[in-house]
């Protein structure tokens, strides 16, 4: 059985993260940390051989550099942080840290799909829409994308209730666009690809690995 401790737990993706864990027979879910559940990370990860992070920007970083120091392997999923300084905390620690601005198969898809289109085609914007809850902008979908993308790649953010978490990617040249987009229409969506990270993290070749694909794409 993975041991697996959420922080985040009580926000929207957090608690479908326990639920998806709660769900997965290879899993029992040890801890849920969440300031809105007077339970800090240091507290679960006593018991825990992974933790899920669905936090906020601020906070990832910090969260992920406790674990490692516990030799606890991490799956962070929150967007709108710079990896610089986990980067450098990572090595040589006891643990490895997996990073995937989306764990939606086809957003993964989508993101493959631009890169390729991008080499051949004129210009691409990319319009992402969200929540209005999100607290960062762009994505980190987006700029994922934006960075797998050839030439400059203009990001254009909507917030609006009613959405989930969608982005499109427009292309376009002489006389004609080519539209690839990604939509969902609840947070599980993401599970598959969560509990995927969770299954992978602790055989990872390299201690810090960002993206899905290369779970998914490995032989
Ligand atoms: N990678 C993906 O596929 C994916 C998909 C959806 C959302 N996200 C990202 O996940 C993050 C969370 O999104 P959400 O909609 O669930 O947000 P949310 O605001 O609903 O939940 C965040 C939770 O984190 C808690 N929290 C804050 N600081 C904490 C700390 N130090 N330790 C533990 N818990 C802490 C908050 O109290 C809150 O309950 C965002 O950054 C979002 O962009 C990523």
């Amino acid at each position: 059985m993975i041991r697996v401790a959420v922080a985040g737990a009580a926000g929207r993706m957090g608690q479908t993260v326990c639920a998806a864990v709660e769900g997965a027979e290879d899993m029992e879910l040890t801890g849920r940390a969440d300031p809105a559940l007077d339970t800090a990370v240091a507290d679960v990860l006593g018991d825990a051989d992974v933790l899920v992070d669905f936090t906020q920007p601020g906070q990832a970083a910090a969260n992920a550099v406790e674990a490692l120091a516990a030799g606890v392997h991490v799956v962070i999923g929150t967007s709108g942080w710079s990896d610089t300084a986990l980067r450098e905390a990572v090595s040589g620690a006891p643990g490895n840290v997996f990073v995937a601005a989306n764990f939606a198969i086809g957003a993964v898809l989508m993101m493959r799909f631009a890169a390729e289109a991008s080499k051949v085609m004129d210009r691409a914007e990319i319009v992402e829409l969200h929540h209005p809850g999100k607290l960062d902008a762009p994505s980190g979908t987006a700029a994922r994308t934006a960075e797998m993308m050839e030439g400059d790649v203009p990001i254009h953010s909507v917030r609006l209730p009613g959405l989930v978490a969608d982005q499109e990617v427009i292309l376009g040249d002489v006389a004609q666009t080519l539209t690839i987009r990604h939509v969902t229409t609840d947070r599980t969506s993401f599970m598959p690809g969560v509990v995927l990270a969770i299954r992978g993290v602790a055989e990872l070749p390299e201690p810090f690995t960002v993206g899905l694909e290369h779970l998914l794409w490995r032989s």
